[in-house]
Formats: C-alpha cells, structure tokens, sequence
C-alpha cells in the first residue's frame, strides 16, 4: 500500500474486569457511548451527543437457530480500550488522503451458564463524525458454528425527525424512488437511512465490511426503535460462520449539518486497508459504450437484425472514445445466450464466446492500438451458478485482451438469485444481498483482481467502503439509475438525484450514468432534468468510472456540453459539499487530483433558488478561470425550456462569491482552471 501515513500508533489499555455501565467518549468528547446490560441481563448501548440522548438504551444479540440465543443472561467479563489517529491513502475516489481517528472500546460479554455459557465480543469505534459497533465471536467450546436466525441489535432513535428511505425486502431491490417521512413512519428500510431530527442533527444509519455475511435491513419495531434483520437465506438460517468471526459493523454518521453527512468517511474507515497493493493498473475514466441505444429499445442484446454489439458499430464508436479522449467503451450483448428469455434465467449465457457479428479479437486490438479500453459486460440474469462456472475463464479471456474493468450484472427479481446449491448439480433460490450472493461478489472481485480487472455490479449487494480492502471495486449501481429515464416521462423525478447524493451515495460510488444531452428517452420521454443539470451530476454523483451515456452522435452535437464532459475529472485530491439540503439540492465542490484546477456543480429539485457560493476553498493567491455552464433563463425540467442553458466566462479568487440560479430540475457545472 502507498504512504501509509502513521501520527499516532494505537495505543491499548490492558483488560481489566468491569461492572456496567461502561462508558466511552469520541476524541472530541462529543459522543458518549453507554454500554451496560438490563434487568434480564441483555447487554444494551445507548448514544448521547453534546448532551443530548440519540440512541436510548438499544438491545445487542443474536437469535441462534439451533439453540437458546445469545441474548440475555449476559455479564460484562472484561473491558479494553485503545484510541488511534492514522491518515492513508484512497488510490482513487473523492479525496486522496483520509484520516481515521477514533476510539475504541472492547466489551467482552460472558453469559451464565444456564443461558449458555457463551462468549460474545462488542467491539465500539467512536469518531467525532460518528460511530460503529461490530460483533465479534471468539473461539469458545460448545459453539463451533454460529447458526443465525437473525440479529436483535436494535436503534432506538431518541428524537423526532424526517427520514429518507426505500423499502428493503422488495421485488426490485434497490432501484426504488427514496421517500421522506417522518423516522416512525419508516417500514422495513434498505440502508444507508438517512434521518433529520428535530435539532437538525443529521444521521446515516448503515453498515461497513460486509463480507460473508447476510446485508442488514432495518425493521421498525415500535416507535423510533428499529431493529436489524438480515436478508433471509434459501439454507435456513440467514448467516452460517464458523467461529472465530466478526460481523459487518453497524454504522451511524453524525453531524450537524448535510455536509457533514456526506464528507464522512467512517464505513471507509472501518474496513480493512487495501489487500491488493499497487492497483495502479486501475485507471479512473470516463466511458461511452453500446448501451443507451438497447435501454431505449432501438437496438437489443440479442443476437439478430437490431443487434447492438456489432464488430463495426463497436470500432465506430472506439473511433469516437479515441477522438474526444474517453478511456473505454461499453459493449453489451457481445456474448452469446441473450437470445432466451434472459430475464431471471441466464442458463444459456457464455462469457468466454463472441456473437458471430462480434469479434472479439479484433475490437480489443482495434482499441488498444486507439489507446481505449473496452469496457467489458457480463449480465447474469441472476444466474451466479452458471456465472460461477465460468468465471476465472471469463476473467482470464477480458484480463487477456486488456479489458480494465468489466459491470455484471443481475437482473433478476429479489430474492431470485440461481446460487449453486448444496448438493451435486442442485440450485438455491437466494436474496441480491444474502450471504451466499454477498459471498458470490467477494469471490468475482478477487478473481477479477487476479487478472488486473476491475468490476462494476450491476443489480448488485449495497457498497459498505469494500473498495478500501479491494480497490478494483470502483463502482456499483445500487439505485434507479438513469435507465428509468428511458422507460417513462420524469420516470425518475426532479428530486432523485439530489436525495441519491445524501443517501445511497454515502456508501460509496456509483455507476449512475449521466449525459443524456438529449434529454429524452424512448418515444421522447422527457427527463426531470434540465442540460446544465446533465453535467451538474458529474460533480453531485462520484463515480471512478463516468459514463457520457449519449448516442456519440447525439453527444457530438452538443460540442460545449461535450467538451466539458471531456474535461471533468473522475478521481479528486478532495471534495466538500458547499450547499446543500437532504432531498433539495446538492453543490459539491471538487478538486481534480492531475492538476490544481477545482470544479463545482451539482444538481437541484422541483424549486427553483437561488444560491450564493462562496469561493473559499480556492488556493489563495491565484486568479482562476471559471467556465460556467448554468440554467438559462426560464429553464425548467417540465417544458421544451429544459433544453436552455447559459454560458459564462469568468475570473474568481479565493473568497469571491457568485450567485448562481438553479431552475425546476437543474443544475450547474463550473470548471474553475488554475494559471497554468
Ligand atoms: C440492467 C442494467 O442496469 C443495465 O445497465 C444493463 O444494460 C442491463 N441490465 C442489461 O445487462
Ligand atoms: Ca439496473
């Protein structure tokens, strides 16, 4: 790993027995953690902020399968703390150096032996922007194998507010409209949950380092009190692990304002740092690819007279990549098997053979010697059995021929993953985010690192900060993305986009797709978008991977819009939030890593304001060029007039500020170029 940082090495207490309650403070003393256990000895936390209760005393545990669970009948046995303040080093993302400064409580729980006798470690991290707990099951006799029916960690949300929020358990997994609501109005909730209270604390509920484990969804029990349920398994109980293990870490971001949500790095934090070493083969890009033409319908997958993926359209559009300088190309439906129904099925798919119309060798070729990469594709339909029989192949063949970065796929209702079963030949219904599935991504992502490839899922497992431990996992989608825009007039809604920046993207980056420049779908179906605001999500949502997600001759004709997309960096030295309200609006501004040059935009909702920015993140002393791209006057999402847009040239210093008017639906994009 490069320049690991370290200021402070960790420092831990010795064990010491100890009665609960026990307390613990972030390093600012802010946050106070109370660990203690309940009449009928259930071991509990609960959470206060600059004096105020947060979490209310909230239950810890598990229900076992196979025996009585571990639940109550529990003694604090020992105690250990350690603090830590290290900074390192994101390879890629939206800052390049991260500090992580926390500290750290161990509980060590021993239940009496009429309960069981069973040992259970909490472990407690608290940092100033937030906090998180994870279970850990030391080695003990008696229990070899956790058999989990569920978990009973519980988050007794001590204060009214609004949250936003998608239902977890539903046919369509995550790419659902987010809604708002009052925090006990909340059903059963996919994470990241992000909540407003009252005071206007801010709060992302989530989980980090989830691998082989079940993914946590939130369940309101009563109230304000939720409790965790993990995604079920076709095997009988949602996780099987042998002992010693740890579990995901449950999550909390804390500030007091949006930014502070978003700036956040605690899940990264809380993952492992990078397995992999120099992935200095992963190269963040913007792409363009065979792609929108099947989503609208005017091309498909399949083999036949509309078939997309032809060896001439490909080379055409490399010709296109190599011409405006974007790093890949797209190719989907280049394999052979998407001629069956393969929608929830997949048996038929090959990854390793071309369509007759494709040849393979001769694209990678073509683009290599254009300096373009092909962006490789392997939709599964859902069908991990038949992916996993093929997949070191698969990888090998595109790692072969110099694909970077490959996005699965896996389309297929909730819960209908095809998972290779237990028995010879047998295969299991299983959840896009149960064990078995998040079992599945972790081995695609380590097979593909073998061979230099990078992935980016499709219809995948939530992002919990994994792409710390494993870098070659840029991006995911995870959401509705732009393809909704596609199948139906403002299908997505002037409002997607800024809720996406405060809730899904807290966990990580994604394949969302902007660059629609014509702002229509198929028949003409409208975007809930205004142009600036087009370029205004390159800034809103990160990705190290960014599609122009345009026909190239649609693109083409738009060559200021174009050349501003050409322009826009995916990889950032750091990234602030400088206005913004959950669900409202979003501007970020950015710093590009390759140079001293900053950029700013994002992207706003159904009412129009009027903003003033104030340039202070800029170095001092320079006088910088702004290229303003912003929403000409009268524009509104709603109308013909989404398609204004205004341009403006400008000079700005550190400390100057400039108002910016966002339409209905809109956006802006300001690319702010350091003297050279
Ligand atoms: C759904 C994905 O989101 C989309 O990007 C892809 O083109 C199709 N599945 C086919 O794999
Ligand atoms: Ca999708």
């Amino acid at each position: 790993m490069r320049n690991l940082l370290l200021l402070a090495a960790a420092v831990a207490a010795p064990a010491a027995a100890q009665e609960a309650p026990i307390t613990a403070a972030s390093p600012d003393g802010s946050i106070i953690l109370t660990v203690a256990t309940d009449n009928d000895q259930r071991p509990t936390w609960s959470l206060s902020r600059k004096g105020k209760l947060l979490i209310a005393p909230s239950k810890l545990g598990f229900i076992l399968a196979d025996r009585i669970g571990l639940q109550r009948g529990f003694a604090v046995e020992s105690a250990e703390r350690a603090k830590s303040d290290t900074r390192w080093e994101l390879p890629w993302g939206e800052r390049r150096f991260v500090r992580d400064q926390h500290n750290e409580l161990l509980v060590r729980f021993r239940q009496n032996d009429s309960w069981g006798g069973h040992r259970m470690n909490v472990r407690f991290r608290l940092f100033d922007d937030g906090f998180g707990f994870r279970y850990e099951l030391p080695e003990q006799d008696g229990l070899k194998t956790a058999k989990i029916a569920d978990e009973i960690t519980e988050f007794d949300i001590a204060a009214k507010g609004t949250a936003w929020w998608i239902p977890g358990g539903e046919w369509n997994r995550y790419e659902q409209v987010y809604q708002e609501t009052a925090i006990d109005a909340i059903a059963t909730a996919h994470t990241p949950i992000t909540m407003r209270l009252d005071d206007g604390t801010h709060l992302s509920l989530h989980e980090a380092a989830l691998v082989d484990y079940s993914g946590m969804w939130l369940k309101r029990a009563e109230g304000q009190k939720f409790r965790a349920t993990l995604a079920p398994s076709s095997r009988g109980p949602r996780v099987v692990r042998d002992l010693p293990f740890a579990t995901p870490w449950r999550t909390i971001r804390i500030a007091d304002d949006a930014a502070g949500l978003v700036e956040s790095d605690l899940e990264l934090n809380l993952n492992e740092p990078n397995k992999l070493g120099d992935v200095s083969w992963f190269k963040p890009m913007k792409y363009v690819g065979i792609w929108w033409g099947m989503i609208r319908g005017d091309w498909s997958w399949a083999e036949g007279a509309k078939h997309g993926a032809t060896t001439e359209r490909t080379k055409a559009t490399i010709d296109f990549a190599a011409k405006h300088g974007f790093g890949g190309v797209l190719v989907e439906g280049w394999n052979k098997g998407w001629n069956g129904n393969w929608f929830g099925h997949g048996d038929a798919y090959s990854f390793t053979e071309a369509t007759p119309d494709f040849d393979l060798k001769a694209v990678t070729d073509y683009a290599r010697a254009k300096r373009v990469q092909l962006v490789g594709h392997h939709e599964t339909g859902g069908n991990i059995a038949v992916y996993e029989a093929q997949l070191d192949d698969a990888m090998k063949l595109y790692g072969g021929l110099g694909v970077g970065t490959v996005k699965t796929g896996y389309v297929a209702d909730a819960g209908g993953i095809i998972a290779p079963g237990d028995a010879p030949g047998e295969t299991r219904m299983e959840w896009h985010d149960g064990q078995r599935q998040v079992q599945h991504h972790q081995k695609v992502v380590e097979t593909a690192a073998k061979y230099h490839v990078a992935v980016n899922p499709h219809e995948p497992v939530k992002d919990t900060g994994l792409r710390r431990t494993w870098p070659n996992w840029v991006a995911r989608e995870g959401a509705r993305g732009m393809e909704y825009n596609a199948w139906g007039a403002f299908a997505n809604g002037p409002e997607h986009e800024p809720t996406l920046v405060y809730t899904r993207m807290l966990s990580g980056p994604m394949d969302f797709t902007p660059g629609v420049l014509s702002l229509e779908g198929a028949n003409k179906a409208p975007l809930a978008s205004t142009l600036a605001k087009q370029l205004g999500l390159y800034l809103a949502i990160y990705s190290p991977i960014q599609m122009a997600a345009d026909f190239p001759e649609t693109l083409e004709k738009f060559p200021r819009e174009l050349a501003f997309i050409k322009q826009v960096p995916a990889d950032w030295a750091d990234s602030k939030l400088i206005a913004g309200a959950v669900g409202d609006y979003a501007i970020f501004a950015r710093k590009d890593r390759a140079s001293a040059d900053w950029y700013v935009g994002g992207v706003n909702d159904a009412t129009p304001r009027t903003l003033t920015l104030r340039f202070d993140f800029l170095d001092a002393g320079k006088t910088y060029t702004a290229t303003v791209y912003k929403d000409g006057e009268g524009a509104t999402y709603l109308t013909e007039a989404r398609h204004r847009i205004a341009y403006e040239t400008i000079k700005v210093k550190k400390g100057d500020s400039y108002t910016l008017w966002l339409a209905p639906g809109g956006g802006a994009a300001i690319r702010l170029a350091a003297p050279r």
